[in-house]
């Protein structure tokens, strides 16, 4: 597996191992997501799909074109953002933004809250950038499960990540961003599009690369957007005189009808039981950073328990819920072979700094074992897709914390979906530069090429 080490204790190997998934069982998780894919897609079976394939309403790509000054709202990662984006002359783009926090009450408060609380933002960057007086077409990268009526209508499924505000589920998010926006009365904006991560993601790579047809997230919560023809979009009743429409699979949610217990664990098992959302989201539960530092801490706790780690001793830290950070993965397999520096940082930072060498390398190969499966099950979902696009050759466009900052996701994933497309097929995985952001704008402005030419 490349990740032997003379050091790592053979009954932590051992109790590993059901972390480990086999291509049969991958392959076995893909016949399955693409049987939930297919049903998502269809009229009939549509609304007792787990996977919902909810249809965008983006139809075309970017050709190059678009030009303009765009706003983007970016929410629904770990971080909120406020963007300010020209898309010029010989695809020249200038792009301007600033983070702001979302407190933890507000995630989980009333969602008229959030919402002023989005107004509130726009409203001082755009003083900020001396453009209140001015009325920009907008973007808003909204990325929670939306069933969409168009392109500036969404409403609300449920809740994912983390949030949970009231009075949000059925509601038109763009109405209520509209009225919050409003109701401050201090700028006017004109709300273009609604869009998810993973649609901005496509679009911003499409813009360079022309085979770009998968737009992928592995960050906070893990999903997937594609290029369909409107022919399997059943439910697209948007233009189907245009041959293609980009699907929001939202595959995060595949499992939650038991789909993949043949590979859950005691340790998945765990994260869903305490998450906010159980039953909910057992795939991305499976992949994404918000929870894979946690999936780690429970292999280690039981392990240290089973005295197999740490001489037995724990800490306080150790054993508390949401102590092992997602970067801290990244970190420690960051190290070079056979050192351990950082692995010794984060192991001290938990109050372990009694851990021997033996200990450092065992905790590791859990982080390797974690991220690797997690990586392995993002690998299968892609090579789904790819598969049922059947095109020549596809870009994968991909962003989120997880696959830039940990230093063997990419190399994963390359291996694993060659291992797993339809011989023939090529593929490549590309990072997608800012697609909350960049992709906004050219949903935006593609929308707007769109109108021009209908008009
Ligand atoms: C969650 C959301 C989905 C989003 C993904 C990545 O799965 O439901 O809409 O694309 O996280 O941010």
């Amino acid at each position: 597996m490349g990740m032997r080490s003379n050091y790592v204790n053979n009954m932590i190997r051992e109790r590993c191992e059901e972390l480990q998934l086999s291509d049969e069982q991958l392959r076995e998780i893909m016949k399955r997501l693409l049987d939930n894919i297919e049903r998502g897609l269809a009229r009939d079976t549509h609304a007792a799909s787990i996977v919902k394939c909810f249809v965008t309403y983006v139809q075309d790509l970017p050709n190059g074109t678009e030009r303009g000054k765009f706003m983007a709202l970016d929410l629904g990662g770990t971080n909120f953002r406020v963007l300010l984006i020209e898309l010029g002359e010989n695809m020249h783009f200038d792009m301007k933004s600033k983070i702001f926090a979302i407190p933890q009450h507000i995630m989980v408060g009333p969602g008229k809250q959030l919402f002023d609380h989005i107004a509130d933002c726009l409203g001082a960057f755009m003083k900020e950038h001396h453009i209140e007086h001015e009325c920009l077409p907008l973007g808003f990268t909204f990325s929670f499960p939306c069933v969409q009526k168009g392109l500036t209508k969404g409403l609300l499924v449920r809740w994912t990540k983390g949030f949970d505000c009231e009075g949000v589920i059925g509601q038109d998010v763009v109405e209520l961003l509209e009225q919050a926006i409003s109701h401050r009365n201090e700028v006017t904006i004109d709300v273009t599009a609604i869009l998810n991560d993973t649609t901005g993601t496509l679009m911003s790579c499409a813009w360079k690369k022309h085979d770009c047809r998968i737009g992928l997230i592995v960050g906070t919560g893990s999903n997937a957007c594609y290029v369909e023809k409107v022919e399997n979009a059943q439910l697209f009743d948007g233009d189907r005189s245009k041959p293609y429409v980009l699907i929001n699979t939202e595959w995060g949610a595949f499992g939650d009808d038991g789909a993949l217990d043949f590979v859950r664990t005691e340790f998945d098992r765990d994260i869903d039981n305490n998450s906010i959302n159980p039953g909910k989201q057992l795939h991305e539960k499976m992949i994404s950073g918000m929870y894979m530092g946690e999936l780690v801490r429970l292999v280690l706790v039981k392990m240290t328990n089973d005295k197999l780690l740490f001489n037995g001793q724990g800490s306080d830290l150790l054993f508390k819920r949401g102590n092992f950070f997602t970067k801290y993965v990244s970190e420690i397999e960051s190290d070079k072979k056979g050192t351990y520096a950082s692995c010794r940082q984060v192991l001290e930072e938990l109050g372990l700094g009694h851990a021997t060498d033996q200990d450092c390398a065992n905790v590791r190969y859990v982080c390797q074992v974690v991220s690797t499966r997690a990586a392995h099950l993002a690998s299968a979902a892609v090579a789904t897709l790819i598969n049922k696009i059947q095109e020549e050759s596809v870009t994968v466009g991909i962003d989120g914390s997880v696959y830039r900052y940990h230093p063997h996701f990419h190399n994963l994933m390359m291996d694993k979906i060659a291992t797993l497309v339809t011989p023939g097929l090529k593929f490549d995985i590309m990072l997608s530069e800012d697609g909350s952001g960049r992709g906004a704008a050219l949903v935006a402005a593609v929308a707007a090429r769109g109108h021009a030419k209908t008009a």
